[in-house]
């Protein structure tokens, strides 16, 4: 008989925070309010994922797209990525590394400071990397990598025959991160929406109904389940 036991943990898993509006609209509340729960959320599924013994976390809080939003609303996410980014001294306690992937550049200062300063204090920890993805498109990212090769080759560092799959990897934001095993995306939606489009060339997929704000430790203890159970083992002869 063939042993049959859940597959191994996902070592890197992305989670697209989506739904925080119509989770505020549904109560009558303005949508900043929605990202205010969502960033609640966002801090308690930090711990849990911790927790339960993922190595890896992306949690896509910005969109290269994003930007298209009215502007009370993009200041107000701003406002939360400022706070939150002071309440990260507290993961760093618990020797949680901390990375951003994105373009900063059209960050204000404070925030670039204040990003730069949690990844030099975290970068030796290795309990769990917590990954934000602010002001970040998987394009972009692939055209940024495409850009610092071109100046390579340009300098005659490297030659086009050189570039291999492992190069383009190494000039991603994400360099040094494993490829994500597993993105969980909440509210409905089931697309990628720009997120980690060459990271997830192997990647599972966990769909929800739940609204980001209401997501729970045990929704993301049912999507590992899920995950684990897609990679089953069938052990034994
Ligand atoms: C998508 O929901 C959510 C965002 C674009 C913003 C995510 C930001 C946060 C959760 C807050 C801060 C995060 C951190 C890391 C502190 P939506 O607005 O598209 O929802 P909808 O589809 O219901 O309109």
């Amino acid at each position: 008989m063939a042993k049959n036991e859940l597959g191994p943990m996902p070592v890197h898993v992305g989670v697209i925070m989506d739904g925080n509006g119509r989770w505020a609209k549904k109560r009558g509340l303005p949508r900043k309010f929605g990202h205010r729960e969502g960033a609640k959320t966002f801090r308690k599924i930090v711990r849990h994922a911790k927790a339960i013994g993922i190595k890896y976390i992306t949690f896509y809080a910005f969109s290269t797209e994003n930007w298209k939003r009215p502007d009370d609303e993009v200041q107000s996410i701003m406002k939360l990525f400022e706070k939150y980014l002071d309440e990260l001294d507290d993961f760093l306690k618990e020797h949680v590394r901390i990375r951003f992937i994105g373009d900063r550049s059209m960050l204000t200062e404070t925030l670039q400071a204040k990003m730069k300063r949690s990844e030099e204090l975290s970068k030796d920890y290795d309990l769990m990397t917590l990954i934000l993805a602010i002001n970040y498109g998987g394009r972009d990212e692939i055209t940024n990598a495409v850009k610092l090769i071109a100046e390579d080759v340009k300098a005659g560092n490297i030659e086009p025959s050189e570039i291999d799959e492992n190069l383009i990897q190494s000039r991603l934001y994400t360099a040094e991160i494993p490829d994500v095993d597993l993105i969980i995306r909440p509210s409905g939606e089931q697309r990628l929406s720009n997120f980690l489009i060459w990271q997830s060339a192997y990647a599972e997929y966990y769909f929800t109904d739940i609204l980001w704000p209401d997501f729970s430790k045990k929704d993301l203890e049912k999507a590992v389940e899920v995950y684990r159970d897609r990679h089953r083992r069938f052990g034994g002869v």
